[in-house]
């Protein structure tokens, strides 16, 4: 029987070894032009005046924090549906987690939630674009602009989405993109930070590369990256054109199930389907069991993350040698005696992982591979 093979992402080529070549030939391997290069033409495709770039998303993240001089008895916001290093930077810099729960529609923060989190100790909110789908974010920056509070942009996952023709990692005061393999803009390990702000742009700067007076780290990103990086943004758009036909594609074909849904993004919003979300509509199915199915026919779904505010980092079982920001003694906010894992999230606990699938659709995956996805999904969801 023939075994039908889901096209990899990413597949680097010809650019992309003409681009390592170059920074091979250069003799010049560590952060220089071809990050430079990187940095203004990241800048420019996001809208934003600055970019740097770095090793990775979760150094921009921790950067983010220490440029606005978050730490021991401050609070962060952010939401518990997200990778571990959306959350995992605040207890970089010491400072007190808040989750927040998720909006039901675009599955990010939930502009309500906040409100209700928001303390005389909260000093930002994360904000992120999960999958592609843009975040609520002009909601939760009317919330965060009223109590001047800063909002730091997780597009790890949304590298061209937009909000009224406006990209995400535009709307915070600081943005961070991931770069990772696995990333739409991928070039093995990288991280790219955009800001409109002289001062914080010259802050991660320096924090970027060590040596300052002020605590700095090797945080750089190499040249290979930068090179990589080049092509990639080069052929984000028509990838994210692809992504966006796929996904509309597999609605289309997926429309008259009624146990699931396929999550579209609104009308004023474009989500560049970093994954394709497929909602389940019922109770009671085995997930696991449908799932493995379709994972046997070579098909690359999978249920959605866990809420982080169980993950053992905010929930150890053996006191780490740094202690818990929530027990120091310079904290005496509300999280002070709360058990992370026993928060009530009522979104979070209701989608995450269990009510939401992710299908990656990423080019040159086109229709052949949709209507074969659909085939099979049809044949369980029935
Ligand atoms: C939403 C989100 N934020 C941050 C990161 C961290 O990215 P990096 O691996 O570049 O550190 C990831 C990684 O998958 C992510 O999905």
């Amino acid at each position: 029987m023939k075994i039908f093979k889901w096209p990899t992402w990413p597949q680097y080529g010809r650019e992309e070894a003409r681009a390592v070549n170059r920074v091979v030939k250069s003799n010049q391997i560590f952060a220089d032009k071809e990050v430079k290069k990187f940095e203004i033409l990241f800048a420019k495709y996001v809208g934003a005046k600055y970019a740097i770039g770095l090793g990775n998303a979760t150094h921009g993240l921790h950067l983010a924090l220490a440029a606005l001089n978050i730490g021991e008895g401050d609070e962060v916001i952010v939401t518990s549906y997200s990778w571990i290093s959306s959350a995992s930077c605040i207890l970089m810099q010491n400072a007190v987690p808040v989750f927040c729960d998720i909006e039901k529609i675009s599955l990010g923060l939930c502009p309500s939630d906040l409100v209700k989190k928001i303390s005389n100790k909260t000093k930002a909110i994360i904000v992120v674009h999960m999958f592609g789908y843009p975040a609520r974010i002009l909601q939760i920056k009317e919330v965060a602009e009223k109590f001047s509070i800063p909002i730091i942009e997780d597009a790890s996952h949304a590298h061209g989405s937009e909000v009224n023709g406006r990209k995400a990692g535009t709307f915070g005061l600081i943005s961070v993109f991931s770069l990772h393999q696995r990333k739409a803009l991928s070039v093995g390990d990288g991280g790219i930070v955009c800001t409109n702000d002289k001062d914080i742009f010259n802050k991660i700067w320096k924090l970027r590369s060590f040596g300052h007076e002020e605590l700095s780290y090797n945080y750089r990103m190499t040249e290979f990256a930068g090179a990589l990086g080049q092509v990639g943004l080069n052929n984000l758009e028509g990838q994210n054109d692809q992504r966006i036909k796929n996904a509309i594609y597999l609605a289309n074909l997926l429309k008259d199930v009624r146990k699931i849904k396929v999550r579209l993004s609104n009308k004023n919003e474009k989500s560049v389907y970093y994954a394709v979300l497929i909602e389940i509509l019922v109770k009671n199915i085995n997930i696991k069991v449908m799932l493995s199915k379709l994972q046997k026919d070579g098909i690359p779904i999978r249920e959605t993350w866990s809420p982080l505010h169980k993950h053992p980092h905010f929930n150890p079982k053996v006191l780490p040698a740094r202690g818990l920001p929530w027990k120091s003694e310079k904290y005496d906010g509300t999280m002070k005696n709360v058990i992370y894992k026993n928060l009530v999230l009522d979104n979070v606990n209701t989608f995450c992982p269990n009510k939401i699938l992710e299908l990656y659709v990423h080019p040159p995956t086109s229709k052949k591979e949709i209507e074969f996805a659909a085939k099979k999904i049809i044949e369980i969801f029935k």
